[in-house]
């Protein structure tokens, strides 16, 4: 524990050390308003899209003693000169006697002591607010009376973030302040570009007397910006220039003399950054959340939430860093990454068009409906907006324009537009919202396809038509060998080949996909469909299964010449991970060809940090195989682990009923695992990273890119229905665990359809997979679908495995 701590009974992580091997970072609110909180107090905020509306300048390159978008500063005098630090340790680095930053659900609670002061700061965003609330506290834990004062202070970026780094003549032009006196002497300290003066204002205010501002980062740093955020010159005097920022880098410090604290004596600050329309339409609600009471409301309200997402499942199994994951923060970073998809994070900068991600979001959604199946259906019907008439989709889209682009495909002119999976993923997502929620209705809800008519009106068909039409635009666009076409990428994003080249992958989600429509088709008694949806299975299986199968393992791709990528013909690139997973979990695979792909990646692929997606890594650079080899080996998609692929392997192996395997490949992945050895790992030992480098590395068990990626949502999908096996069906919730044979079983509770089930699990006979007998509140039950829905009571299931 050389940072810090879980604290599960507070569901927190405490970090110990502000020097972290590089930044950990909490989300606070959601993408309607909020973002990033890192642990010495950087903040990256915006309203609605990251891209379109960003509120403060955070430059994550910067090195980590930089200051970035947000920060309080407190002094008090030394002689003739003030002694000025930060609690939050950055930007000042001032030697202290405590610092603690608590990584909480929506809050982040920096505790530290200096100089005898200790500060509690808390900040979140009040649920469904628009604004960033910091609870200030400070106490005189010295020997003798201090007269301190509180300076916070922000910087403001241009709203559309690319723009503030490619023009700095326009944006610097354009950027204003203005301050709003009210009649209690607390000024409101406005901010906005020129063309949103009177329709998206930026403000920054407190609850206590403003003694002087400072709106121009030149003033406030002084000495024509030779001054630093280490020590900005400026607070060497008693005053800030009230200076109204006309032009120029727009920050907002507000000056508070909180007097004359004694020992052992707390004074409390609030300070509020948000976006209104106008400061006068602000005001209710500024003065609302000026009362600490107020905030306290809020920060109650907020916990209150968490406590109802959290405790629709929790688990209690023998390992303790999988309850930890399990009960708070795998959970948590499902919520997550639904929120912000890939779009705002330390290592996804959010500039430009980025967006939300089709198929990212598709999967997220999957993470989440346990918890808030609603929102689920929100986003998927989100995502139905950007899905074209020809069934496939656009690659990702603005939240606040709903205008949706190519991704990447659009920087190769001559490659096919379209990634071959996106669409594939989205049936995954509404099947699992149907089981979860009996919400039928959903299916017959008409949507419009992303482009419009000749007559420019929408082309509007039901939910189920966007379901078929997917499936449809796999089965007919098919290569040489009958196989799904790979056009720009398929999920491996950086294998891009030649048009004509065939995806393995694709394939493999299309049966899955076609397995869920046959079983909604079944469900809904439509024979006519699931007899067509049959036979397209059917005929996928025998093609993979004709031509895919390379001795020990299933090959990845065909490129357009018919050759094979990943078979032990490749020099590099021999065998991929999702090559073998996915026909497990599609059912292509016959029992014998699955155990061997297994047994392959196993022996291949494993290692004590994760499976690696491909091995061995391309060497150099190939334009025809694409982006994979501008990776050196080891790296992300070549030969790196990809911790997304990770949960699949995990799946395909409980579908083995080899429970010993998968709880291994779970539990070399558990970051909470990691917590005594995080130098290694450096990301934060609270989140999945998306990438883990490989053991062709140097650096091999090095993360990045924490927090957004699919693996939050296919863990908790793998450890949850797979591994404890508690799985939402059409006919009820069935219980089928494939566990580690030593386990003696695990306990859970389970919110399912309006109705509690406390589930408990044993283990007699220390099997992986196999039910003797399932009772409900004391009754048998023939099979082990507990199909009792929605009586808003709670249930005993107890399931023996033998
Ligand atoms: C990152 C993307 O967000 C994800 O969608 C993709 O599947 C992986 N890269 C793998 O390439």
């Amino acid at each position: 524990m050389k940072y810090g701590y879980f604290d599960d009974q507070k569901r927190e992580y405490v970090i110990t050390d502000p020097k972290t091997p590089v930044k950990w970072i909490n989300y606070v609110g959601s993408l309607a308003f909020g973002g990033i909180v890192d642990h010495t107090g950087g903040a990256l905020i915006c309203r609605g899209d990251p891209a379109l509306n960003r509120i403060t300048k955070y430059i994550p390159q910067l090195p980590s003693s930089g200051f970035k978008g947000e920060t309080l500063y407190l002094r008090f005098k030394q002689g003739d000169r003030y002694r000025v630090f930060s609690p939050y340790f950055v930007p000042t680095l001032d030697p202290y006697d405590l610092y603690e930053c608590h990584v909480g659900l929506g809050y982040t609670r920096i505790v530290s002591k200096f100089y005898g002061i200790r500060t509690e700061v808390t900040v979140f965003v009040p649920l469904g607010d628009s604004r960033l609330i910091s609870d200030i506290q400070i106490t005189n834990v010295s020997d003798h009376p201090m007269h301190i004062d509180a300076i916070p202070v922000v910087e403001y970026t241009h709203p559309d973030a690319l723009k503030q780094f490619t023009n700095a003549d326009w944006v610097p032009q354009t950027m204003q302040s203005k301050a709003y006196p009210d009649e209690a002497g607390m000024i409101i300290l406005a901010q906005y570009p020129f063309m949103y003066k009177e329709t998206r204002v930026n403000y920054f205010a407190s609850n206590r007397r403003v003694s002087s501002f400072e709106s121009d980062r030149r003033r406030f740093l002084r000495d024509n910006e030779c001054g630093t955020w280490a020590n900005p010159l400026s607070l060497q005097e008693e005053e800030l220039s009230n200076y109204e920022a006309l032009r120029g880098d727009n920050i907002a410090a507000l000056l508070h003399h909180l007097g004359t604290i004694r020992p052992g004596e707390t004074t409390k600050l609030i300070t509020q950054l948000g976006q209104t329309e106008s400061i006068e339409n602000a005001l209710p609600a500024i003065t609302h959340y000026r009362d600490t009471e107020q905030v306290e409301q809020a920060l109650r309200e907020m916990s209150a939430f968490w406590d109802s997402y959290l405790s629709r499942l929790q688990i209690e199994t023998p390992d303790a860093s999988m309850n930890s994951m399990l009960n708070i923060h795998n959970p948590r970073q499902c919520h997550t990454t639904k929120n912000w998809s890939r779009y705002v994070s330390l290592y996804q900068l959010g500039l430009g068009a980025r967006g939300i991600g089709f198929r990212d979001s598709s999967q997220d959604v999957m993470g989440i409906l346990v918890h808030m199946s609603q929102q689920g259906k929100e986003l998927i019907r989100q995502l139905l907006h950007v899905q074209k008439r020809d069934g496939s989709a656009m690659h990702q889209f603005n939240p606040l324009t709903m205008i949706a682009n190519e991704g990447d495909s659009r920087d190769l002119p001559d490659t096919p537009k379209y990634y071959a999976d996106d669409h594939l993923w989205i049936i995954l997502a509404i099947t699992a919202y149907l089981k979860e929620t009996e919400d039928f209705a959903f299916l017959k809800e008409v949507i419009p396809y992303y482009e419009k008519g000749k007559d420019g009106h929408p082309i509007e068909f039901q939910v189920l038509d966007h379901m078929q039409r997917a499936i449809e635009f796999t089965t007919h666009n098919v290569g040489a060998h009958g196989l799904p076409l790979l056009g720009f990428a398929d999920w491996n994003d950086t294998v891009n080949l030649r048009a004509g080249a065939e995806s393995l992958f694709v394939a493999n989600l299309c049966g899955t996909a076609l397995l869920e429509m046959m079983e909604l088709a079944q469900h809904l008694g439509d024979t006519e469909a699931l007899a067509r949806y049959a036979s397209s299975y059917e005929t996928m299986k025998q093609r993979v299964n004709q031509c895919a199968w390379d001795g020990e393992w299933y090959v990845r791709y065909f490129d357009a010449d018919g050759s094979p990528l990943g078979s032990r013909s490749n020099p590099q690139g021999q065998i991929y991970a999702n090559g073998q997973s996915w026909p497990v979990i599609s059912g292509f695979a016959p029992a014998d060809r699955a155990r061997t792909a297994l047994e392959s990646v196993y022996r291949r692929l494993n290692t004590p940090n994760g499976i690696k997606l491909s091995t061995p890594g391309y060497n150099a650079f190939d334009p025809a195989k694409g982006g994979i080899t501008t990776y050196p080996p080891g790296v992300k998609e070549n030969g790196g682990i990809f911790l997304h692929a990770n949960p699949w392997v995990v799946i395909a192996e409980t579908i083995l009923g080899n429970g010993d395997r998968a709880f291994e490949y779970y539990k070399q992945l558990n970051p909470a695992a990691k917590n005594d050895r995080i130098d290694e790992f450096e990301c934060e030992p609270y989140a999945y990273p998306q990438n883990i480098l490989g053991d062709e590395h140097p650096q091999f068990g090095l993360a990045r890119n924490s927090w957004l990626t699919g693996t939050a949502s296919w863990t908790y999908q793998a450890a949850t229905q797979h591994i404890l096996g508690i799985i939402p069906t059409y006919a009820g919730l069935r219980i089928n665990p494939c566990i580690p044979s030593k386990w003696d079983g695990f306990k859970a509770t389970r919110v399912f359809r309006n109705a509690t089930y406390r589930i408990e699990v044993r283990n007699p006979d220390h099997v992986c997979k196999g039910i003797k007998s399932v009772k409900v509140d004391g009754k048998a039950i023939g099979d082990n679908a507990v199909a009792i829905v929605g009586d808003g009571k709670a249930h005993l299931v107890e399931v023996i495995m033998g």
